[in-house]
């Protein structure tokens, strides 16, 4: 028979994103999921919400499973890697979310011929509202990514990218949420400052933020068209893009996402 069980080491923010999004939402049967991690009580923690299996020792479940997701941090994924070296099975999985860490780097660590597959998804994951790139290995197939990509659909969009741009996808999706979180923390900041209570100023700014996202996916207008409806002659947005353009505004962002893909490079292994 096929063996189609999922196991997720690592019950961490993400790991546990993956666990819950697949099963609460993506209807994947508890029984066929195996939770594993080092930290005993984040593991129970996470088996007793999900009711799914809870495994003791690696070799207990790896062998039982089709699909096995790597969400422990970067640090850590060599040395586990190595670990599971002798337990993977040619017709098993490897899904990596590490950042980082590359394809090339994981093969040379697993047996000659092991599918891998690459994740770079971001913390909305958590709810659903997640955005994930996937690259996959050379002795990964078509059936097989898709299979994968279907377990990940309750975890928000993904998108297929080649390899080579997965430093970019970090710099501009991973670390995506952190700018505009900056940006919404700093707009509620501003409402206080021109006499809005905090409270009343964070609902208005997360509201734009969703209505104007919401206005985009569902345009087929490009955002400066959209920008431009809001924009009237002599009017007050007009006064405030002015002193955004003049403060670069635009090319702090773009540097900004530069930069985060440097960084991403000069931390990358493999
Ligand atoms: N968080 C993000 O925004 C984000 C975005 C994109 C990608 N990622 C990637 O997602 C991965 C996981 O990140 P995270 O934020 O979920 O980390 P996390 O919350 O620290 O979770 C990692 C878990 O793995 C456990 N662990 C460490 N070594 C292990 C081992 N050998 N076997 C089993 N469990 C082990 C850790 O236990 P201890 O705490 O006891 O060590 C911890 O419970 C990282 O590789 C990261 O690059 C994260």
């Amino acid at each position: 028979m096929e063996k189609e069980a999922i196991g997720i080491i690592g019950c961490g923010a993400m790991g546990s994103a993956l666990a819950k999004g697949m099963t609460k939402t993506g209807g994947l049967e508890p029984v066929a999921l195996f939770l594993f991690d080092l930290s005993k009580t984040r593991q129970q923690q996470l088996v007793t919400e999900l009711n799914s299996n809870s495994a003791e020792r690696l070799a207990d479940f790896i062998p039982l499973c089709r699909y096995i997701f790597i969400a422990v941090k970067p640090q850590d994924t060599e040395g586990l890697l190595y670990t599971i070296k002798n337990l993977v099975q040619p017709d098993q999985i490897i899904v990596s979310i590490a950042a980082g860490i590359t394809i090339s780097f994981i093969e040379s660590c697993l047996p000659s011929g092991t599918k891998i597959i690459r994740l770079m998804p971001n913390t909305p994951c958590l709810i659903g509202e997640g955005a994930i790139v996937i690259s996959t290995g050379e002795a990964v197939t078509e059936d097989e990514r898709r299979k994968v990509e279907k377990l990940l659909k309750p975890l928000g969009l993904t998108i297929r990218l080649p390899e080579s741009l997965m430093d970019a996808a970090t710099g501009l999706s991973g670390t995506g949420p952190a700018y505009v979180y900056l940006f919404i923390e700093t707009m509620i900041d501003a409402g206080v400052s021109v006499g809005i209570r905090r409270d009343v100023a964070s609902k208005l700014v997360i509201q734009n933020v969703i209505g104007a996202a919401r206005m985009l996916e569902n345009s087929s207008q490009h955002p400066a068209e959209l920008r431009n409806l809001v924009t009237s002659p002599a009017g007050t947005t007009s006064s405030a893009l002015l002193i955004l353009e003049e403060s670069g505004f635009r090319s702090c962002l773009l540097k900004s996402i530069r930069e985060a893909t440097r960084r991403s490079e000069e931390l990358r292994l493999g």
